[in-house]
């Protein structure tokens, strides 16, 4: 017996190295009581033809295990193309921002893992820099976390020890505030990468808020990689085009539907599920995909507290947002946010017939206060 603590972490990760079962350690930064208690208010809301009542906010529609499950099903279904040209372009955009984050060890905090399949890569080449970094996942599912950190750090043999899972949610700004200051006291003043990859920030009422809410973690040394959907054109046909993308495959209206079906009694029929593209402020996509009743009768919806909702003829729930960025939004966005683009890589879509004006960009931004190499802004933009 010495004097010194053993600490509990310590003692854990020694009694599970030689276990055979897969366990995992996470840490939980919120009440899940609470997020029910939001989820059950947020579908509650008032009456609206527009999406703009009932809603399930953005991760909400990734949470609980029904969800996962169906998330990671449409990643898969071959039917969801965008999805296959994702994993293809991202491969190739990760190789030309890679050298940034060569000279400098960083430590990886992946906001939102989803398959991890793009964090796998990532970590990867991180690991090789860097023997001692962390790998902190953060997602506010917890079936999300399980199924998204396993593939990356199984797959690599990367240490159990360097770890760290936390369910939390990203988009609220006092989880942020507080995940930044443990973050600073795990690592110090060595430089963290924050991924925010999937076109994510999309799914948010106000992108400029989240990524507002992002950059106020950044240190001068830290570095933000954003992976966003962008579009070149910006009328109806776009938007039409845009949304269309969303209906084309099953296994994502399974799970876009997933929330509603794993939260509320509701029955879920094909016809009441409506994908509408809009032009947003003139310089984004919008698509809403939101559940509407149109019957002529009304029905009752069964919430998670055992109250109920009567939703009228023409009522929605909104169950889902995303978009596709214009340059001008991007660039509108990270300037309000006063982060400055190190390296951007842009590929269009190829896989249709006709000229796409579709495509996946990937930014990586250093936010106010960094050393950045002498950069021509409009070069940077303009790849
Ligand atoms: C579109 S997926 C992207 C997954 C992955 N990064 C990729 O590039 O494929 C969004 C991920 O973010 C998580 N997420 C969404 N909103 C969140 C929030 N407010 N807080 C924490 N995690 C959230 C979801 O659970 C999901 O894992």
């Amino acid at each position: 017996m010495t004097d010194e603590p053993v600490h509990v972490i310590r003692k854990l990760e020694q009694a599970l190295r030689d276990d055979d079962f897969a366990w995992s350690l996470m840490l939980v930064g919120e009440d899940q009581t609470d997020k029910l208690a939001t989820l059950t208010g947020d579908l509650r809301g008032p009456h609206s033809e527009t999406g703009d009542g009932k809603q399930i906010t953005s991760g909400f529609s990734y949470w609980g295990i029904g969800p996962t499950i169906a998330w990671a099903n449409a990643t898969n279904d071959p039917f969801y193309l965008v999805m296959k040209a994702g994993a293809e372009s991202f491969l190739r955009h990760w190789r030309k921002v890679r050298p940034h984050t060569d000279k400098t060890g960083f430590h990886f905090v992946s906001l939102g893992v989803g398959t991890g399949v793009k964090d796998r890569t990532i970590l990867a080449d991180m690991y090789r820099k860097n023997r001692d970094m962390f790998y902190i996942p953060v997602d506010m599912s917890s079936e999300m976390l399980r199924m998204g950190t396993l593939e990356p750090v199984r797959g690599l043999g990367f240490p159990m020890s360097q770890v760290l899972p936390v369910q939390l949610d990203f988009s609220i700004a006092d989880n942020m505030g507080e995940l930044g200051q443990m973050l600073a006291r795990l690592v110090g003043d060595e430089p963290i990468l924050f991924t925010l990859t999937g076109n994510t920030l999309a799914n948010f009422e106000s992108d400029l808020e989240l990524l507002g809410t992002i950059t106020r973690v950044l240190r001068p040394q830290d570095r933000l990689l954003l992976e966003v959907a962008s579009t070149s054109s910006l009328d109806q046909t776009a938007a039409d085009a845009a949304a269309d993308e969303y209906q084309q495959t099953r296994a994502f209206a399974e799970f876009v539907t997933s929330a509603l079906r794993y939260n509320t009694d509701l029955r879920i029929e094909d016809g009441l599920i409506d994908y509408r593209g809009e032009v947003e402020t003139n310089d984004a996509l919008l698509v809403k995909i939101v559940w509407q009743n149109n019957t002529s009768e009304s029905m009752t919806m069964g919430l998670p507290d055992h109250t109920e909702v009567t939703l009228k003829p023409n009522d929605t729930i909104l169950l889902y947002t995303t978009r596709k960025f214009s340059t001008e939004r991007l660039k509108k966005l990270t300037a309000e946010c006063g982060l400055t683009a190190i390296e951007h890589a842009h590929s269009g879509f190829r896989y249709t017939r006709r000229p796409s004006p579709f495509g996946l960009d990937l930014l990586l931004l250093a936010p106010e206060g960094a050393e950045v190499p002498n950069l021509l802004a409009e070069d940077i933009w303009s790849q």
